[in-house]
């Protein structure tokens, strides 16, 4: 295979991971079967309406139909594809553990339909378990068995960390591409798939622009098992950074600091770097909540114990509900109180609600009987067909929420709420009351507007 030589690629599984790598790929050259199970879904991407909010992903999709197709099944095209990426969901189990299913069925369902002789590396992008690869292959094998044929194929790792709100801007630039590989063949196809990346030889697309700093990434070859523990490692991380730094604000609104001061103050250090040093609600989402407690689940399956891993889970849980506390503190009683819950989305620049702290605020202010009104700027759909029998209240802006509400929590760092005139909106509460769930806004400002405001760490 020339290194120039663009491949024929299948990403199966269309949600964040799977649309946006496959956009990015094809953008980049390569001819990319994209496939879900969900009849609705590719009915939408072949018309070209994007299924997930994504900024430059609607331009990206209408500039990639040359390159596109959106397929229901794999069959169609598996004797024609170099890679298959798997990209589908890999949700928690109860009890923590990591619910293969959708991995294990699209497995079955390559063993099914791959030719005998056709060369296929197939990839797991999904965040999965420690020995996935290994159990990917198989099931594989134990399909071809059955139809009397041995394939060739060969499964690698490749874990992905893109950040949802920047998914596309991420899998263009990442910092690093991580390969899990036992064999030379598969390390040189995605090398391959991978070159305009690692080289970064492509005219960018115009709503994702190269950062000015960018510096070329690295490509990391490892065992599969070692990239399938980065992955859970990376998130851990990050997800324990972030709990360091609510469990400092704690202590910072104890003796008097100021959270965002300490923050800088650590953060400037280059051995710990000043991202993810933001205090507030906590972490959400679709990855921290299932990576942390998968990897705890893995501890427990091996009799490893993982306290720092635990506290970070606590920590955060706790930032939920500490929102509760400080309304109890200001405007006393919750019951009959008009509370506006502002940002539903797990974080900014994402119609993505999967375990956001917005769930269990809301949850808990209902149960405590608030009147709740909520506003998002994207994310009011997929909460309200997640959660119909709630009742609470949809406002078609920040402005209809906060009027006669007692208080305002803030749960999303959207800027849009930056750039609301709160002056405006103050006089038009009952109670002026201003919880802060993300240190968005200055105090002094709010102070001044007439808000009793509450922020973490401060
Ligand atoms: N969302 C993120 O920010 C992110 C970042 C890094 C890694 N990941 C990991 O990537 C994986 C995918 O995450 P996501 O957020 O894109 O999930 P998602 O839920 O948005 O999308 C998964 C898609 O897979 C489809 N699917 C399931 N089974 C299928 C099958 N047999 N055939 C075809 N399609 C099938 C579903 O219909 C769904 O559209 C997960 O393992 C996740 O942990 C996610």
């Amino acid at each position: 295979m020339k290194k120039t030589e663009k491949l024929n690629l299948s990403v199966v599984g269309t949600g964040y991971v799977g649309l946006t790598t496959g956009l990015a790929l094809a953008y980049l050259g390569h001819k990319v079967h994209c496939v879900d199970k969900n009849a609705e879904i590719i009915d939408k991407l072949e018309r070209g309406i994007p299924t997930i909010y994504e900024p430059g992903l609607e331009e990206l999709l209408k500039e990639t139909s040359d390159n596109m197709h959106f397929n229901s099944s794999i069959k169609e095209h598996i004797d024609m594809v170099d890679v298959l990426i798997i990209a589908v969901g890999t949700p928690s189990k109860q009890n923590g553990d990591t619910d293969l299913t959708y991995v294990e069925k699209v497995a079955q369902e390559i063993g099914r339909s791959l030719p005998p002789d056709n060369p296929l590396v197939v990839v797991n992008k999904s965040t999965v378990p420690i020995g996935t690869a290994r159990r990917v292959e198989t099931v594989i094998k134990e399909e071809l068995k059955e139809r009397g044929i041995k394939g060739n194929f060969s499964v690698a790792s490749n874990p992905e960390f893109l950040r949802e709100g920047a998914a596309l801007n991420d899998t263009f630039y990442p910092d690093r591409l991580v390969i899990g590989a036992e064999d030379m063949r598969s390390i040189n196809v995605l090398r391959q798939m991978y070159s305009p990346i690692l080289e970064q030889n492509f005219v960018p697309p115009r709503l994702v622009p190269r950062p000015e700093d960018y510096r070329l990434p690295a490509f990391v070859t490892t065992s599969p098992t070692s990239a399938e523990l980065i992955k859970y490692a990376a998130n851990a991380f990050l997800a324990t950074k972030v709990s360091f730094i609510n469990e400092i604000a704690g202590i910072a609104e104890k003796v008097g600091a100021d959270i965002k001061e300490v923050a800088r103050g650590i953060g400037l250090d280059k051995r710990i770097g000043g991202s993810f040093l933001h205090a507030g609600v906590g972490w959400g989402g679709s990855c921290f909540p299932k990576d942390t407690r998968s990897l705890l689940h893995a501890g427990q399956q091996y009799g490893y114990n993982m306290p720092l891993l635990k506290a970070a889970v606590e920590v955060n849980y706790r930032q939920r509900k500490k929102i509760i506390e400080m309304l109890q503190s200001t405007i006393k009683v919750i019951r009959g109180s008009t509370v506006a819950v502002l940002g539903l989305a797990f974080k900014p620049n994402t119609d993505d609600i999967r375990e956001s702290p917005a769930i269990d605020v809301i949850e808990e202010l209902l149960e405590m009987g608030a009147k709740v009104k909520v506003y998002d700027p994207v994310a009011m759909d997929n909460y309200r067909s997640n959660f119909p029998y709630q009742e609470i209240e949809y406002a078609s802006s920040v402005e209809e929420a906060s009027r006669e509400a007692d208080a305002v929590a803030l749960l999303t760092d959207w800027e849009d709420f930056l750039h609301v005139s709160w002056k405006d909106i103050a006089p038009q509460m009952k109670q002026k009351v201003f919880i802060d769930g993300r240190n968005l806004l200055r105090e002094e400002d709010m102070q001044k507007y007439g808000f009793t405001y509450r922020g973490f760490g401060c």
